[in-house]
């Protein structure tokens, strides 16, 4: 069964053998086969298909690629949202409040939140999604988290070293132990990547190594969050091992900056977080003039970002991160798809998934000038 989908006014491909960034062609058309992309071209050449979908001049953009979420957890905490708002400062401290709610939660319970979640990111135009674990801290609940995460996506992350947990408040090494040990074991089936919170009251730099090796050995990508809440020496430790990538980079430093625009790790940065924290913007232009390669993604948890809005990223990075609106759409789509270390998502060219998202606007550059306006018109993706 093929699908022409034609009469695209601006079609967003990110595709390097079309042209750089964004890589845009004007009235163009898509043969969709099998969920698969089978042609792109000027809508005048398009070949015939088995049916036809007439898009009216709208812009289309690849799906987005959200590639940091945390939606593996019960409850809310809308309440330390309006303390920090009255003043008071975000330090984390509340994960330590989900992981309790989360532990006495049902499979169903768990399950039917990240559905809702998962379904409310799609309609607003995200065809690809990495979930973490990091709110069970137990051998079971984390494998518990994983399992079921894995019903929602193959981009699944171990975040056993999340904070560590009340009863081990005294033996932080104990519990890097099990993170590395048991833990691991019985998390590994179900997951693709391994994560560590490398910051201060969390994990350290040398905690962060050996969970980040213990979970390579077990076949495990990396993936790290740091520079969260101040300078963190994770970020050159991420780009030292070749993390795929590292999320926050809201403080870095000169020298994490020069690491980051020379090596392979993808700087995701989360502005769902700056903006529910109250802390100051990343500067994205400083780590693309340094040649770095930026995403963008959510964040999506019940504490620093409870947001599950693509276009709200870009509209922020956009108003406040120095990011173009090019560019931000590029770190939305093709750098969520580096971040996750996939070519098949985050790009319109013949070979890739299907993921294709209409916009109720002739250009992208409404994601941000039109901030807060549901314009996703449709979602075509296999799944
Ligand atoms: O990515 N930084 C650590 N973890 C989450 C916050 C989770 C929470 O506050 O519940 C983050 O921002
Ligand atoms: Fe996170």
């Amino acid at each position: 069964m093929t699908t022409l989908i034609s009469n695209i006014g601006l079609l967003v491909t990110n595709d390097p053998a079309v042209g750089e960034g964004t890589a845009e062609l004007r009235d163009a058309a898509v043969v969709v086969d099998n969920g698969a992309i089978a042609w792109v071209g000027e809508s005048s050449r398009a070949p015939a298909a088995d049916e036809r979908v007439d898009v009216e001049g709208a812009c289309v953009i690849p799906g987005f690629v959200d590639s940091h979420s945390h939606l593996m957890f019960a409850g809310d905490r809308a309440d330390e949202f309006e303390y920090r708002m009255a003043g008071r400062a975000y330090t984390a401290g509340g994960i330590r409040r989900t992981v309790g709610l989360t532990r006495t939660a049902s499979d169903d319970d768990l399950r039917a939140n990240a559905q809702r979640l998962r379904a409310e990111m799609r309609a607003q135009g995200t065809t690809t999604l990495e979930i973490k674990s990091g709110y069970g801290l137990t051998v079971d609940d984390e494998a518990r988290s994983l399992r079921l995460a894995r019903e929602f996506t193959p981009e699944t992350t171990y975040l056993g070293a999340h904070v560590v947990p009340p009863e081990f408040a005294d033996d932080a090494a104990g519990y890097v132990a099990l993170v590395t040990g048991a833990m691991l074991d019985a998390a590994a089936p179900h997951a693709r990547w391994i994560d560590v919170f490398c910051e201060t009251g969390a994990f350290d730099v040398d905690q962060a190594r050996a969970i980040l090796e213990a979970g390579a050995a077990r076949g495990l990508g990396a993936r790290m969050h740091a520079g969260q809440l101040g300078e963190s020496a994770g970020v050159q430790l991420a780009v030292e091992i070749g993390a795929a990538s590292v999320d926050h980079c809201t403080f870095l430093s000169e020298a994490d900056v020069a690491a980051l625009g020379s090596g392979t790790t993808v700087a995701t940065l989360l502005p769902g977080v700056e903006f529910s924290t109250r802390q100051p913007y990343p500067d994205a232009r400083r780590l693309l003039e340094a040649g770095a390669t930026v995403a963008l993604a959510t964040d999506c948890n019940p504490g620093s970002s409870f947001t599950s809005s693509m276009a709200f990223c870009i509209a922020v990075a956009v108003r406040d991160m120095r990011m173009t609106p090019a560019e931000a759409l590029w770190a939305a789509t093709a750098g969520g798809a580096r971040a996750l270390r996939r070519e098949d998502v985050g790009v319109v060219r013949v070979g890739a998934r299907a993921d294709l998202v209409v916009l109720d606007a002739p250009s992208y550059v409404h994601l941000a000038y039109r901030p807060g306006v549901p314009l996703v018109r449709q979602v075509l993706s296999r799944d």
